[in-house]
């Protein structure tokens, strides 16, 4: 249950870097409060939020994060704007800065972000007084997705310590590998990366030194309790790091035949969109050990519980200093 002795110590989800087990642990027993929720057909909608106002501010294509972020937002009763970068100013050369000091100025109480530069969330904490949450910076961390990824295994096995988890496929870039890395290593899981030299970065082992790394999926299949299967982005050139898709498939692609290497209790996950037929088959995606559509299900209280936190904070919003919050820094907020 949520320990309603603890205080959320940030104002801004920037990353699961700046987390301690404790405000993971916090955020996960929320959301199983918010969760019951959700699923009480008759209260799906509670007014923790009412009067606050949210942007969602999506400078890159998403379905299921922006989606889910809404929802959990109206659940919340909070005002909804969805900025759409395509239609923006910035279609007609704003800067940053510029988008930020306008959306300052109709002061939002929470700005939900995603934007292909790593680490745009941050600057634009340091120029706004609303809660930042990033839902997705470049290559670098997708926290509200490793929360509810590990929501979703917690679910499923009741911990996450001493689970072993293989997360496969295109790491190099995969915010979701490096947000679940922090996570996952924090609570006590053990990591082990799978794919092909190419495209697992060497900086990833001095980071975390703790995860084991494989190029043979095959071997490692029997000894894992959970397989988090990653798309490869195509669109951020994954192509060139592989031979084809072909060759990929046959040494990395989750499929019937793998599957009877696994436990059978073995969970499934991946973040979605799927690309079925290279790093995942049809048959497991919609398999009994497929936790898929669960995740996505999860999204919604584990976001919900992410910006209830964070509104905790509400009186942080007239004394904030935006460029002097410590919570920018790698340590806790003392004020
Ligand atoms: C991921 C993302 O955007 O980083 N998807 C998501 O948030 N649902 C992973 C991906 O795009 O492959």
């Amino acid at each position: 249950m949520a320990d309603s002795q603890y205080n959320f110590p940030f104002r801004h989800l920037l990353g699961i870097e700046q987390l301690c087990s404790q405000d993971i642990a916090a955020i996960l027993n929320q959301a199983k409060v918010f969760e019951e929720v959700c699923e009480n057909r008759d209260a799906k909608i509670i007014p923790a939020l009412q009067k606050k106002i949210v942007v969602n501010l999506f400078f890159e294509n998403s379905t299921r994060t922006r989606n889910s972020f809404e929802i959990a937002e109206r659940r919340l009763s909070a005002n909804v704007l969805n900025f759409d970068a395509a239609s923006s100013s910035l279609s007609k050369g704003e800067t940053l800065i510029d988008t930020a000091t306008n959306l300052e100025a109709m002061h939002p109480d929470i700005i939900v972000m995603r934007h292909s530069a790593p680490g745009a969330h941050v600057f634009m904490a340091r120029h706004v007084r609303a809660s930042i949450v990033n839902a997705g910076d470049g290559a670098h961390e997708h926290p509200t997705q490793a929360l509810l990824d590990a929501y979703t295994m917690r679910e499923r096995f009741g911990r996450l310590d001493g689970l072993k988890v293989a997360i496969v496929g295109d790491i190099r870039n995969s915010r979701v590998v490096r947000s679940n890395l922090w996570l996952l290593t924090k609570m006590g899981a053990s990591v082990t990366l799978v794919g092909p030299p190419t495209l697992i970065p060497t900086e990833i082992k001095e980071t975390w030194p703790d995860a084991k790394l494989s190029h043979d999926f095959d071997e490692i299949i029997p000894g894992m309790d959970a397989l988090m299967m990653l798309r490869c982005q195509f669109e951020r050139g994954t192509g060139t790091y592989i031979p084809s898709q072909g060759e990929y498939a046959r040494h990395y692609q989750l499929n019937a035949s793998r599957m009877e290497k696994a436990k059978k209790d073995i969970a499934v996950l991946h973040p979605g969109p799927l690309n079925r037929g290279v790093e995942i088959t049809s048959e497991v995606a919609d398999g009994p050990n497929s936790l898929i559509l669960k995740q996505v299900t999860n999204g919604v209280p584990v976001r919900m519980a992410v910006l209830y936190m964070l509104s905790t904070r509400a009186n942080d919003y007239e004394q904030a200093s935006p460029t002097n919050c410590c919570c920018l820094q790698n340590k806790k907020c003392q004020e």
